[in-house]
């Protein structure tokens, strides 16, 4: 038995040795390493064997499966090396072709424009602040200075889970709160972040109308801060976005949170010839907001914003329904 097995790992090292394509080394490989190959036969031997003979037996096998694959393996880069060799040498492979295309994924084109706004407001000093997507109804509503029975909580139509009191945030804006009191070191501290994430709202779905999206919130907080600090710093990440040429436009609106407070519209060319887009609420961030937050608004101030960037990402590349964002279709991801 012994015998018998010495020689076929000889025989087939020397069989090897004289292996110069790759069909070769095919057939080889079934001969000896295959499903029914020498070897592996051998190995199946092991078992029957009677109790004497079975552990030197079993012991060479498996050194000889072991040189034998090495071996294969050495062989076959080898051989390899040379089949390219011969084919560059005849020419049969032409290396002046282009290379094939690898297939990378690409960035979502939300997460391409909350990528820029963090690289612009960055440039501007702001860092960006995480805050959780589930939040409670209080820091979503009453911090933010909307009670219970605050008529303006029917701005955002709400999801609520089975838990009572935790819902899905609706807007970035309780994050305001977070930020205050994790930066502020009981208000004591300025802060400048945005805050980007989903908002979650209970809408009926249509072209215009999704039920998650982004938000990219800002606050601001310092001793002296004003409306003009408000309106200069938008109007300046506009223009860093939109272009030098874009046109602000502030309306006076309404937010419980701020006081006063107003939506942004921009005009540009960058984003075609249609009329007025609204692309944020802001506003003064409102006293009672400033000491949820820890903060004397006799000595404190600040401004806050809200922008939703899906739909300018929708009018720059005039994406004719929202759903596709997060529709996950290929036919619509791959062309970003
Ligand atoms: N949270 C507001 C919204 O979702 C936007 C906003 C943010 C307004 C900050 C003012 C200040 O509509």
């Amino acid at each position: 038995m012994l015998e018998q097995l010495e020689s076929t790992y000889q025989e087939g090292l020397a069989l090897l040795r004289d292996i110069r394509d790759s069909a070769a080394l095919r057939d080889w490989e079934l001969k000896y390493l295959g499903k029914k190959g020498a070897v592996t036969q051998m190995l199946r031997l092991v078992g029957t064997l009677p109790k004497e003979e079975r552990a030197a037996f079993g012991k060479r096998v498996n050194e000889i499966n072991e040189a034998l694959t090495s071996a294969y393996a050495e062989r076959e880069a080898l051989v390899q090396q040379q089949e390219l060799a011969r084919d560059l040498e005849e020419g049969e492979i032409d290396v002046t072709l282009p290379g094939r295309a690898r297939q990378v994924g690409g960035l979502h084109p939300a997460t391409q424009t909350l990528r820029q706004f963090a690289d612009i407001w960055a440039a501007m000093g702001f860092l960006v602040f995480r805050s959780r997507d589930v939040e409670s109804d209080e820091l979503n509503f009453s911090l933010l200075n909307m009670p219970p029975y605050h008529p303006a909580r029917d701005m955002w139509d709400t999801f609520h889970t089975t838990t009572p009191g935790v819902i899905l945030r609706t807007h970035t804006s309780p994050g305001q709160i977070h930020a205050m009191r994790q930066l502020g070191d009981n208000g004591s501290k300025p802060i400048r972040v945005i805050l980007p994430g989903m908002v979650y709202r209970y809408e009926q779905m249509s072209a215009r109308k999704e039920i998650q999206f982004n938000q990219v919130e800002g606050l601001a907080i310092g001793r002296h801060i004003t409306l003009t600090d408000l309106k200069g710093t938008i109007t300046e990440f506009l223009r860093r976005v939109f272009g030098a040429d874009v046109r602000v436009r502030f309306r006076s609106s309404y937010f419980p949170f701020t006081e006063p407070s107003m939506e942004v519209d921009v005009r540009s060319d960058a984003v075609g010839k249609g009329g007025w887009l609204e692309v944020a609420g802001c506003g003064m961030v409102h006293p009672v907001v400033l000491q949820n937050g820890g903060y004397d608004p006799t000595q404190w101030s600040g401004f806050a914003f809200g922008f939703g960037p899906e739909r300018i990402t929708l009018l720059k590349h005039a994406i004719p329904d929202i759903r596709y964002f997060w529709g996950n279709d290929l036919r619509f991801l791959e062309q970003f």
